[in-house]
């Protein structure tokens, strides 16, 4: 900790009362107005260290008020005015995927597979964000995911942990900047620590079943990302790993959060998961609750005041000394200090310039789109064709939005038929097509050149609590597409969904299919661009898209059986199930483009190093040809993976270990070239130590997981 900030810590410590210091720890949410004078109470008496600013177990649910800039100045005034100690309140909202411009949802932003562009995103929704008197977001979410069925799997980086960490720094870098005490930057959060997204079934909030060796080298990176990105907060999750809650878990919170990944921010809980660890049946009371949170390192306490009403007596009981509350205290104080806020507690709200907040949005709507199939070239499309829109997501805006978007408007969100009307005037007819208008939109679809179904999900099935057994299109819309099939018509897909939903029976019967995510407030715009060729489709799969629901959990980097089971990768493919085929529908890192990519074979400069030259920084050099030999100029993200044919413990078939999106103009051909070190070549034993292991490595370069062009090296 820098002795400046130290010292200033020293000193406010030395002045304050216990009670006072647990009230550092203490994070309630915006008071409703029948309850702001007892709560400008406790700001007076420093027992208000931070302050939720939304309401409601699950925010990202449910609408919530604008922010009154004013509102907050006001209680900040009396935080640093009248408490004992002027400490200031730390504010934190989950601005998750855009403050007032709606970005796409974070599984969007990663199928760009474009740092800088999810970097940009989130300094635009810092700078919003920081001008509604928000210091704090609760974002980026890392948990690695597996289970479309599981809502949240929209708030994360999809299942790939070296994807994860990439743009776990791109986020944490975007939203703290270099100085995160600018006034237009905000602290970032790593959530939901640790193992969320292998909750059971899908099912949210439930159990997880995670061994060492799965958190170290799966779970886990995408954190260390952000914590060596800088992430000055993280906050713990629900759940527990094999029957150990993590709110109260010392050896994740502590040992491996912070004498592992060396974490020297605070770690606040996730809503009242302290006082839950009763129900989670390792508490009698709040007080054991707070004494077992506490001790485990977790210092801030969300909403449920359980710290705030029992500490003391821990103290006092000597169950609990103070030392472990000041040291919670410090590294509050520390974020507090980090972010500047003893300087300017308060919000000077002024103009912001959104058009290139909307700019930027529609550049990640665009490049986050995947386009799934596109036979015979259908797309693009001219725009002298008759095209009739069906189906119900053709007037649709506030899915487009998709969960987690507090502050954004549907007001500002074109739907789909708008947008493609501007882009061809006359030639536009927009259907929604079920339910009593079935007649209408066949008749829609017969009188049309080209048949565009714009269907999806709803963004209430997606988000915290929102688990869905069944990840297929609903019947009417399964109805449209069997309606359009028989009209003989050539036919678009556009899915509007937060997840990728199951694409047996659906995705065959479309001519082209374009998953257009819930993309933020520019995401028909996007959808309009890309139909008509405006922009060429870029984005790739961060997460498999299944055939079918029950063949979930489906993964690209799973490890080898014995058996001739690996159906991922085809092998004995009928095997896995005797009544059906569980390969992919659509691999991890799949996408296609307008134009076609030619790869020649793989070069490697060093294909032999020894462990030492390995261990001081010595890396491979490996390159390959990537040739645009279509017809349009396209972004194509070159993927490089690996296979540690023989280690120490069993490692994938495949792992994503490199990854470069480049623009290849039409008729060029790059030279593209990787390097594979310590970091890469690695990985965890179930102890958490690293190992770097002599043996042949296959790495392959291609467009996606799938590939089979490669090349061997060789640690010795
Ligand atoms: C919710 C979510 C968490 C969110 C927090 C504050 O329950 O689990 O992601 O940041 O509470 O709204």
């Amino acid at each position: 900790m820098e002795k400046d900030i130290q010292k200033k810590i020293d000193e406010l410590l030395s002045k304050m009362t216990l009670r006072e210091k647990i009230g550092q720890l203490n994070q309630p949410e915006t008071p409703t107005a029948d309850k702001i004078e007892e709560f400008k109470d406790m700001v007076r008496k420093g027992e208000v260290g931070s302050i939720l600013m939304s309401c409601g177990a699950t925010a990202g649910n449910d609408a919530q008020g604008a922010i009154n800039v004013e509102f907050y100045n006001k209680l900040q005034r009396i935080a640093v005015e009248e408490s004992p100690n002027g400490i200031p309140i730390l504010f934190g909202r989950d601005v998750i995927h855009g403050h007032n411009t709606v970005f796409p949802i974070p599984l969007a932003m990663t199928a760009s597979f474009n740092e800088e562009l999810i970097e940009k995103s989130f300094m635009d929704i810092a700078k919003e964000a920081s001008n509604d008197s928000i210091h704090w977001t609760f974002t980026p979410m890392l948990d690695l995911a597996r289970d479309p069925r599981w809502g949240r799997i929209i708030e994360g980086p999809g299942e790939d942990p070296y994807l994860g960490a990439r743009v776990a720094v791109a986020a944490v870098r975007g939203l703290q900047g270099n100085n995160v005490s600018d006034k237009d930057k905000i602290l970032a959060c790593a959530k939901h620590y640790i193992g969320y997204g292998a909750s059971e079934g899908g099912r949210d909030y439930h159990r997880t079943e995670i061994t060492d060796y799965s958190l170290f080298n799966y779970y886990l990176p995408a954190f260390k990302g952000a914590v060596d990105a800088g992430a000055l907060t993280v906050m713990s999750s629900f759940n527990d790993v094999s029957g150990q809650p993590v709110t109260s878990s010392r050896y994740y919170l502590t040992e491996i959060l912070r004498n592992k990944l060396g974490f020297m921010g605070f770690v606040v809980s996730d809503y009242d998961a302290v006082s839950q660890l009763k129900k989670q049946g390792v508490a009698q009371d709040e007080e054991d609750c707070a004494d077992m949170s506490l001790s485990a390192g977790l210092d801030m306490d969300m909403h449920d005041s359980v710290y705030l009403n029992n500490l003391e007596k821990s103290v006092k009981e000597k169950r609990i000394s103070e030392d472990i509350i000041d040291t919670a205290v410090r590294r509050v104080l520390y974020v507090k200090f980090k972010k500047g806020l003893f300087d300017n507690p308060y919000c000077e709200k002024k103009e912001i310039n959104r058009i290139s907040h909307f700019e930027d949005a529609l550049k990640m709507a665009e490049e986050s789109i995947v386009l799934l199939k596109n036979d015979n070239g259908l797309l693009p499309l001219k725009k002298d064709k008759k095209v009739g829109l069906v189906g119900p997501f053709v007037h649709e805006r506030r899915s487009l939005l998709g969960s987690w978007t507090l502050d954004g408007k549907e007001s500002e969100t074109r739907n789909i038929y708008e947008a493609m009307r501007e882009k061809a005037p006359g030639k536009i007819e927009g259907i929604t097509g079920v339910g009593l208008g079935w007649d209408s939109s066949v008749r829609c679809m017969f009188e049309s050149d080209v048949v565009v179904l714009c269907l999806g999900e709803s963004w209430t099935a997606t988000g915290e609590h929102r688990a869905v057994s069944d990840i297929s299109l609903t019947d009417d819309q399964k109805m449209l597409i069997k309606k359009a099939k028989q009209t003989g018509k050539k036919t678009v897909g556009v899915l509007f969904c937060g997840r990728p939903i199951e694409m047996q029976g659906i995705a065959d019967n479309f001519d082209a299919l374009i998953l257009a995510w819930h993309g933020g407030n520019m995401c028909a715009d996007a959808v309009a661009n890309i139909i008509y060729g405006d922009c060429v489709p870029s984005g790739r799969m961060p997460m498999t898209a299944v055939r079918k629901a029950t063949h979930i959990p489906l993964y690209y980097n799973v490890t080898s059986s014995g058996r001739p089971v690996n159906c991922y990768y085809g092998e004995n493919a009928g095997d896995c199930y005797v009544d059906s085929l569980a390969t992919p529908y659509y691999p991890f890192g799949y996408g296609l483009s307008y134009t076609e990519f030619r790869y020649s074979d793989i070069r490697c400069d060093n294909p032999q190093l020894s462990v030492d030259n390995i261990k001081n920084g010595k890396k491979f050099i490996l390159s390959v040809d990537v040739e645009n030999i279509g017809e349009y100029n396209s972004k194509e993200t070159v993927q490089l993976y690996i296979n540690d044919k023989v280690a120490s413990m069993m490692r994938p078939i495949k792992e994503l270990k490199g990854f470069k999106k480049i623009l290849i103009n039409k008729g060029e051909k790059v030279s593209v070239k990787f390097e594979l070190g310590y970091e890469e070549l690695g990985f965890y034993l179930s102890n958490g130590e690293y190992t770097v292991e002599p043996g042949e490595f296959s790495v392959y370069i291609g467009k996606n997981s799938l590939t089979n062009r490669s090349i061997t090296i060789k640690i010795i």
